[in-house]
């Protein structure tokens, strides 16, 4: 017998150690009982972390959807699956049960293949937080298809390269979206983005603002008298378990996005465990993801995870300060939320306005907390703990990105004790390691270093699309024979890890992980600007925040700065999206540099976080001169 559920600590020690005795053995059990096949696999696992590939359960059978849905219709037929939470209040919630979501799936499903798409084709998905937006992802798995969510937030530019980069036959969008007092025209940010993408044929929209918009006459299809039309029994493909099943892009520190590639059985199974674990759900429980399901948080713990578990599931269309600072609270209220995942960005904006918005809530149903996307700081953890879970609700701080697939180390509630800002235990079936400068693994307890992972785990991306050397130089190449995360750790006197950040040029703001090549690609873009250095510094509720440090072409030009200020962001905003906005941009008559003309960002980075007594030494630049010009002037 398998332990799919973890009960208390003897048994997570007992199942972790098996699970990484024979990590095969352990998996082969978890998959045999619990998901169903359309035929077994011939061999369990197969790795080598040199070529890197990884296969698990090659040779399977299977179609995940069926694991999601058609397999609970006997038992959970008339269960909420989806509930959703509209962006206004004001507005009703719909539940949507087992039974309906089939139905709608299969539905959608024909409606993909009588527009021509077929298993292996690529999808793009750029729809807000409305139920068609789950049911388009598993639509796509339904029949094959390889699904691509483009958050809906993102620009027509960053939107367009994304389609291209996945060479996408189709998007499936919507009028516009709401977002607090906001509407958001996504119809007319696809029209922009596909003036650049000759790849895709159709496009479905889904009508949820009721605006006017252009549709293009034999490319652009109104969804739901397509839907109408459409039979609601459609078969499942039979996929391989190591056939793709979504891409999904995720920025890099230099150059494009990286379309992570994740594969069928082996995803399915990790995330449905460990969101079985690591939020303990039981059959009753009304569990909640704010994240969007642009995001793999949404993928792995709003959509395949709960759903392989039979689960009720929310997606919450709006934003936590609409109408007001208590909208999260109120819906906990509302639908009784005992599983409540958010992202530390979100609890610290929320902290921000103390307690004012949460008394007037019952939120009594809350069983476990979950913060993902970033480290979680001390104040943070205990405003959460203490106002949030009235101290009985325990937090699990989940580490772990969207090239893992799924959560990677976590308290497991109730079985770890905690620790404020510690992810602390691997989960099961993860091997951890921490690497020093020489690539040497450093043993022991109460070290520091770069994390690593040494074996392969059935949801880790399998490679980036189209360009598997990128994969291998970015996560395999760094240490031999490990999987190399980018994040620094260190491991207390218990082995607990706390995750310290990023060792790399990447920037997580507000949970979002940006790389700063793309954002200093764009304002360098800007006829005025020579060159940029963006840098992450401590803000209290996004984290970190960005800062630019950017030397114009003409360096006596030091004309109207807060108009070129206001079109550096603007240009920002249009490539990659609001989100990527910096905070503090400062002129520069030059960036410090290395003899071979790397950019310090080490030096940026102390002036950016006004620690430049630590600043280091400067005299093997190539021009030490201009440190003092730029402290002298920092913001
Ligand atoms: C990076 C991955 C995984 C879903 C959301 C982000 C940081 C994530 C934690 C945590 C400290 C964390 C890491 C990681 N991160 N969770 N609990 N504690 N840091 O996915 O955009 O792929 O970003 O987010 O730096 O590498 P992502």
């Amino acid at each position: 017998m398998s332990n799919y559920h973890i009960k208390n600590f003897p048994e997570y020690y007992h199942v972790y150690r098996n699970s990484v005795r024979n990590p095969a053995l352990f998996w082969e059990e978890i998959a045999e009982e619990h998901f169903i096949w359309k035929k077994k696999w011939d061999k369990v696992l197969s790795w080598d972390f040199t070529k890197p590939e990884v296969k698990w359960f090659d040779g399977a059978k299977l179609n995940i959807t069926e694991n999601c849905i058609d397999r609970h219709l006997a038992t959970r037929g008339n269960k909420t699956a989806i509930l959703f939470e509209p962006n206004n209040p004001n507005e009703p919630s719909e539940h949507i049960t087992y039974n309906q979501l089939y139905k709608r799936v299969n539905q959608f499903a024909n409606v993909l293949k009588t527009q021509g798409i077929k298993k292996g084709d690529r999808v793009c998905i750029y729809v807000p937080m409305i139920p068609e937006l789950a049911i388009a992802v598993l639509a796509c798995a339904r029949i094959g298809a390889i699904h691509s969510v483009v958050f809906a937030g993102f620009s027509s530019t960053a939107l367009a390269t994304r389609i291209n980069d996945a060479d996408c036959k189709m998007v499936i969008t919507a009028d516009g979206s709401f977002r607090g007092d906001k509407t958001i025209d996504l119809k007319g940010i696809v029209d922009d983005a596909l003036e650049h993408c000759t790849s895709v044929k159709k496009v479905l929209v889904a009508k949820r603002i009721n605006s006017n918009v252009t549709m293009k006459a034999g490319r652009d299809f109104w969804l739901q008298p397509l839907l109408d039309k459409a039979s609601d029994d459609c078969e499942a493909a039979e996929m391989d378990a190591e056939d793709p099943l979504f891409i999904l892009y995720t920025s890099g520190s230099t150059g494009m996005p990286k379309g992570m590639v994740h594969t069928t059985a082996g995803y399915m199974i990790y995330t449905a465990y460990t969101f079985k674990n690591a939020f303990q759900y039981k059959e009753n429980d009304v569990y909640w993801c704010t994240a969007d399901i642009g995001w793999i948080t949404g993928h792995s713990y709003i959509v395949y995870g709960p759903l392989a578990n039979g689960a009720t599931t929310v997606m919450f269309e709006g934003v936590p300060s609409y109408p007001d600072f208590g909208r999260f609270w109120q819906i906990v209220e509302k639908h009784k939320i005992t599983q409540f995942y958010t992202a530390p960005t979100a609890i610290r904006a929320l902290a921000k306005h103390g307690t004012t918005f949460v008394d007037t809530y019952d939120l009594s149903s809350l069983k476990v907390l979950g913060s993902v996307g970033e480290p979680i700081n001390e104040e943070a953890w205990h405003w959460y703990n203490d106002s949030i879970g009235k101290k009985k609700s325990p937090i699990v701080d989940t580490w772990w990105q969207t090239e893992t697939g799924g959560i990677m180390i976590t308290p497991i509630p109730f079985v770890t004790p905690t620790k404020p800002t510690y992810a602390t235990l691997p989960f099961i079936g993860i091997q951890p390691a921490l690497l020093d400068e020489n690539g040497k693994e450093i043993e022991g307890n109460q070290v520091e270093g770069k994390l690593c992972i040494k074996y392969p785990w059935p949801s880790m991306a399998r490679t980036i699309w189209g360009n598997h050397k990128r994969y291998k130089d970015t996560y395999f190449s760094a240490f031999e024979n490990m999987y190399f995360t980018g994040d620094g750790a260190l491991r207390d006197e218990v082995g607990y890890y706390r995750i310290t950040g990023r060792v790399d040029d990447v920037i997580i703001v507000s949970g979002h992980n940006l790389g700063t090549a793309p954002i200093e690609d764009a304002i360098n873009e800007h006829q005025a600007v020579a060159e940029s250095a963006i840098v992450g510094f401590p803000h209290d509720i996004k984290g970190s925040a960005l800062y630019g440090f950017i030397t114009l072409k003409d360096v006596s030009d030091y004309r109207d700065h807060d108009n070129l200020r206001k079109e550096i962001n603007q240009l920002i905003s249009d490539k990659i999206g609001p989100i990527a906005k910096l905070d503090k941009i400062q002129f520069t008559a030059g960036l410090p540099k290395t003899r071979s003309g790397k950019i310090m960002r080490r030096i940026l980075r102390k002036i950016a976080s006004k620690d430049t007594a630590n600043i280091g030494d400067t005299s093997t630049l190539l021009n030490p001169e201009c440190v003092q010009e730029i402290m002298d002037n920092s913001l």
